[in-house]
């Protein structure tokens, strides 16, 4: 895959919101990767994640204040799933899901070098409602297959294949198809 890199209109790679994998970093060095869908943009450069608190994810987010958003497409569902148990923190999820990292630029997190496209945040804020916390992530630069690009700049989620969970708790995915535009 060959990678445009970005450091502005971040949000737009998450547009239709797909299913995210976030990656974060254990005390240990270990990635630790888990799947998200609650998610939304809230301004050009901010998204919000509802979190579990109990989750390693946002235990490391509180830690170490970064997270890297990868997005999710259809060969990568299954890995998808996998980073959707709980698996310990001694093991590594990206093992097991057969997913491999490459260095980010401006966070120690990785990225993860299968996904069409991911973005670098750091921890802004967050409201916690009940199990979840709403976590804010200000995103800092950003990634994107080059043949995903589309003409304004937005990650293409139909040509992608990103997926979209349509029954969770149920592995049920779909893509999205025939795009139209109103006149
Ligand atoms: C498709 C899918 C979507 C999910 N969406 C969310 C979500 O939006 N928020 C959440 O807290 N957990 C969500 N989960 C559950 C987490 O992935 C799960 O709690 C996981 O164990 C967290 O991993 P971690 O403990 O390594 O952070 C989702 C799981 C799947 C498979």
């Amino acid at each position: 895959m060959a990678k445009k890199y970005l450091t502005a209109g971040l949000t737009k790679l998450v547009t239709a919101r797909p299913i995210i994998i976030i990656t974060t970093l254990h005390q240990t060095g270990i990635v630790n990767a888990g799947t998200f869908g609650a998610y939304t943009n809230l301004s050009p450069t901010e998204i919000g994640i509802a979190i579990g608190r109990p989750s390693h994810t946002y235990q490391n987010i509180k830690r170490t204040g970064e997270l890297v958003i990868n997005v999710v497409t259809r060969s990568l569902a299954k890995a998808a799933e996998i980073c959707g148990e709980e698996i310990p923190p001694s093991e590594s999820e990206l093992e097991k899901a057969g997913l491999s990292v490459e260095p980010a630029s401006l966070v120690k997190v990785p990225l993860i070098r299968e996904c069409v496209a991911n973005i670098e945040c750091r921890w802004e804020k967050e409201m916690v409602i009940g199990y979840h916390s709403l976590v804010v992530a200000r995103c800092l630069a950003g990634w994107i297959e080059k043949d995903f690009l589309s003409e304004n700049g937005n990650l293409d989620v139909v040509k992608a294949g990103a997926i979209f969970n349509i029954g969770y708790p149920r592995p049920l995915y779909a893509v999205l198809a025939n795009p139209f535009l109103v006149e």
